[in-house]
């Protein structure tokens, strides 16, 4: 234990180990104690890294294994409908076009920013092996995504400039994109580090952006796009991968939620009157940036979905990542002007798959449409 320094962190003191402790790749201690329960920690922890057992945070090793029992790949997916609808003239409105094209634009580079973030930001900072062991499989998930994006361009002939630069050359997209970007930035700093009550918050808007806003709001209102088509046997195949991408993202974000919730109790000085406010207005931003989004991906409305529609799906979701989060409702009650979305993300039919902690999923499990 020569190697730690101790510090104040608010109420609390904290261990903070120098950075080659908490990456798990500094010298090692011979012969040191071996791990406890007690000793481990999500941020800040003086419990080897390395070493798994025993575990403490059990919802993170059965997130780890639902994922593995999720696997798929989107190469196992026909496009034979997609394409042939695709190509044929009269196949898709010039609105459905609009709204493909710039849902695929959105997701894109979007999974891309999210795989950085959980590699590049979060990975180093979250010292928790059973954590670790889920992100590992969440950031080769996100690889699985992106290649779908590359599947589906490729399948259907697009032009892959236009849809991979679109998150820099379409204004709602990019702002999106850059408020974002905002909050991996602080992380992105060699000199970054957690323990202090200013930067393990840091950490948290990072976590909050990321897994609650990003893959928790926008990328519903994604969902639900595409899943209008396909509900209209529509893009079938593009659709059944984004039901894929949805189970899988879901339990990203419940993930993630987890982990806040963990921090917050771990560490209850950070979760200040102040600091409480401010996520409810990160989340109200998003929920704006989204509606600008909707308005520009759906100009006149299209398959029962509008952008006034679309902003009030933003506001009920709002509403429930604040109450999972603890936190006061930031809008109005809303009622969910989507209550298919449910039933189509219910991959097993007799229970209500949206946004639940389900564990048992099967591997490559065909799914059917209604
Ligand atoms: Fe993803
Ligand atoms: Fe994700």
């Amino acid at each position: 234990m020569s190697n730690l320094d101790w510090s104040e962190t608010g109420e609390n003191q904290a261990a903070v180990h120098h950075d080659a402790d908490a990456t798990g790749l500094g010298s090692i201690e011979r012969n040191a104690a071996r791990v406890t329960v007690d000793e481990k920690r999500m941020i800040n922890a003086r419990a080897d890294v390395n070493q798994l057992l025993p575990l403490k945070y059990k919802w993170a090793w059965e997130k780890y294994l639902a994922g593995c029992n999720n696997h798929w790949m989107p190469t196992e997916v026909s496009m034979q409908a997609d394409i042939a609808l695709w190509k044929s003239k009269d196949g898709l409105t010039d609105d459905e076009r609009l709204m493909l094209k710039r849902n695929l634009g959105f997701f894109a580079a979007s999974e891309s920013l999210v795989a950085n973030n959980i590699v590049l930001a979060i990975y180093r900072h979250l010292t928790n092996p059973e954590c670790r062991q889920y992100l590992l499989r969440q950031a080769f998930e996100e690889a699985v995504h992106t290649h779908t994006f590359q599947y589906i361009v490729e399948s259907l002939g697009l032009d892959e400039g236009e849809l991979f630069n679109m998150y820099r050359e379409v204004p709602s997209i990019t702002d999106k994109a850059a408020w974002a970007l905002n909050y991996t930035r602080n992380l992105d700093n060699a000199e970054f580090k957690t323990g202090t009550p200013e930067a393990d918050r840091d950490f948290l808007r990072d976590l909050i952006a990321f897994y609650v806003v990003f893959e928790g709001m926008w990328f519903y209102t994604g969902f639900a796009q595409l899943l209008s088509l396909g509900r209209r046997n529509k893009m079938v195949g593009i659709a059944e991968q984004y039901q894929y991408i949805l189970r899988d993202e879901s339990i990203h974000m419940n993930f993630g939620i987890d982990v806040i919730n963990q921090i917050k109790h771990e560490n209850p000085h950070l979760w200040t009157k102040e600091f409480q406010q401010e996520v409810r207005d990160m989340l109200r931003d998003a929920a704006e940036l989204e509606a600008a989004y909707g308005r520009d991906t759906m100009p006149n409305g299209l398959l029962g979905l509008n952008a006034a529609l679309c902003e009030q799906y933003m506001h009920f979701i709002a509403n429930r990542r604040c109450a999972q989060l603890g936190l006061e409702a930031v809008f109005p009650e809303t009622d969910n002007p989507f209550p298919w979305m449910s039933e189509t993300m219910d991959l097993k039919k007799e229970k209500n798959f949206f946004e639940t902690r389900v564990i048992e999923y099967q591997n490559g499990g065909a799914l059917s449409w209604d």
